[in-house]
């Protein structure tokens, strides 16, 4: 690996672990409960992220340009929440735009299964070529759309071996029974979303813990953080399970203390 790619990758996935937080949702969802004001809810926890998921118009307008912290850029969109194919996505913003907005990855949404699956494989494999060009890593997210009960090992094990053959030096997806299956057939990094609220900040803290015992490299989480009552304890507790491997009950504690 070229040392631009190693370095890029190296600031976002730290000593092989890494606690990403998630702020792009807006692409497609429009301002979602707690994330109306993205620059308002992310800016008390930017100093405990490794790193910050935006798209453009929200690095632009609503995160500090002085902000010390490494970003991921979603290039992909093109599709709502209310449109008929959720899984219609394709590169959004160019990456003459990421190397100007000095970004440490680029960010892509695949639909494996689904109508789209042949034009998002594609727009990210082109992404792949041109990221690979500047030494810039790219993350695939494996998307599911509205299709939450897809997220088993069986599909998220296919996604994951997909995007990394396609050429993904990290991959997004989702904990679940069997997590470690997903790791085993995937040849990079996994980092997990968190998917809507869960019920309880155990909840939270307990998927993080098991992803992290089963392999994952990190979390790249958004709702369960910041739609959370108290987002910097919660986000404390999770970096507290990524990076000093304290288990869910311990990172419950502190959670608890720091609330
Ligand atoms: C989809 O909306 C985005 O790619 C999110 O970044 C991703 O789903 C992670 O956020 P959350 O933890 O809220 O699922």
């Amino acid at each position: 690996m070229d040392w631009g790619m190693k370095n890029r990758l190296g600031r976002v996935i730290k000593g092989g672990r890494t606690v990403m937080l998630a702020i792009d949702h807006g692409y497609f969802l429009g301002p979602i409960s707690k994330l109306e004001d993205p620059g308002k809810a992310v800016g008390p926890l930017i100093p405990f992220a490794d790193a910050l998921m935006p798209t453009r118009g929200v690095l632009r307008n609503c995160i500090d340009p002085e902000a010390d912290i490494p970003i991921v850029l979603r290039v992909s969109g093109g599709n709502s929440i209310i449109g008929k194919d959720l899984s219609r996505e394709s590169i959004t913003t160019s990456i003459e735009e990421a190397i100007r907005l000095n970004v440490s990855a680029v960010a892509f949404s695949i639909y494996v299964g689904a109508e789209s699956e042949h034009q998002t494989l594609m727009a990210f494999s082109e992404l792949v070529n041109q990221a690979e060009r500047y030494g810039i890593p790219t993350l695939a997210v494996t998307a599911v759309g509205k299709e939450l009960e897809k997220r088993d090992a069986r599909f998220l094990g296919l996604s994951c071996r997909i995007a990394a053959e396609l050429g993904a030096r990290f991959v997004k997806t989702y904990y679940c029974d069997n997590f470690e299956k997903v790791v085993e057939g995937t040849p990079v990094p996994l980092v997990i979303a968190g998917g809507p609220k869960l019920e309880t900040d155990l909840d939270v803290l307990q998927v993080v813990s098991d992803a992290i015992k089963k392999g994952a490299a990190g979390v790249d989480m958004g709702r369960n953080v910041w739609q959370n009552e108290h987002p910097v304890a919660m986000i404390k507790a999770i970096r507290a399970i990524v990076h000093e491997n304290v288990d869910a009950a311990e990172a419950h504690k502190l959670f608890l203390g720091e609330a």
